[in-house]
């Protein structure tokens, strides 16, 4: 299972690579923001120094409506870096445009997906990711987990090459529902990735045993 961080800042990417965990990253307009960028040559270099911290995919959204549009943008992000995946809107003119850039070799994450037959439309469009936003399904009262499991199931029938991205988790028991589903990816937010590698057993552990360990050296120094 791969793990990718959700975020585009950079500090928290710099950090859970040092980890060892990461595959990629995924970013989306509402996390750019949250950044201090306030040019178009200032976010495509942030995206390009991203790519340089994370030897792995690394997405970003276009923002345009029509499918031409789309292409167009889509193309300008993939130049940036060869690990630019480009996040196109789960849309019909979104489709057409993914289509497109299957052919030109653009790699595609179709992001806001809600549905399986969205994934699945996806996926025959030519999607190199498929998103599934399961913490916003939660959010309004649905079993986000139950998309992802649905959108594997459907996908385990055909040959798609499509891969799936858990997004929009909200806590650990995302990552653990996904990897046992055996989803291919879940992009996690920094806040999360900390949650996954805590304890507090393991924490209560480590200040008995420091404490034992200082009374085994206090009789040491007594010799
Ligand atoms: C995924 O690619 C999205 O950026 C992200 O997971 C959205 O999460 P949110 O619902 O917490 O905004």
């Amino acid at each position: 299972m791969k793990f990718f961080i959700d975020t585009a800042n950079l500090a928290e990417i710099r950090e859970a690579h040092g980890l060892g965990v990461l595959d990629g990253v995924t970013t989306n307009p509402t996390l750019v923001a949250r950044e201090n960028i306030t040019t178009r040559d200032a976010f495509e270099k942030h995206i390009k120094t991203i790519c340089e911290i994370v030897d792995g995919p690394v997405s970003a959204e276009a923002v345009s409506s029509s499918a031409d549009d789309l292409v167009a943008e889509a193309r300008t992000l993939a130049a940036i870096d060869q690990h630019v995946v480009v996040k196109i809107p789960m849309t019909t003119d979104g489709m057409k445009a993914v289509h497109r850039l299957s052919e030109e070799g653009i790699k595609t994450n179709v992001t806001l997906v809600f549905s399986a037959l969205q994934a699945l439309m996806a996926a025959k469009a030519g999607a190199t990711y498929v998103s599934p936003f399961v913490g916003r399904l939660d959010d309004i009262g649905h079993r986000g987990m139950q998309l992802v499991e649905e959108i594997l199931d459907v996908f385990s029938n055909y040959l798609f090459e499509t891969e799936v991205i858990v997004a929009s988790i909200r806590n650990p028991l995302h990552v653990l529902e996904a990897a046992k589903m055996g989803a291919d990816i879940a992009t996690i937010p920094f806040k999360v990735i900390g949650q996954l590698a805590s304890h507090p057993l393991t924490d209560a552990g480590i200040r008995s045993f420091l404490e034992d360990w200082r009374k085994v050296e206090k009789g040491m120094s007594l010799k």
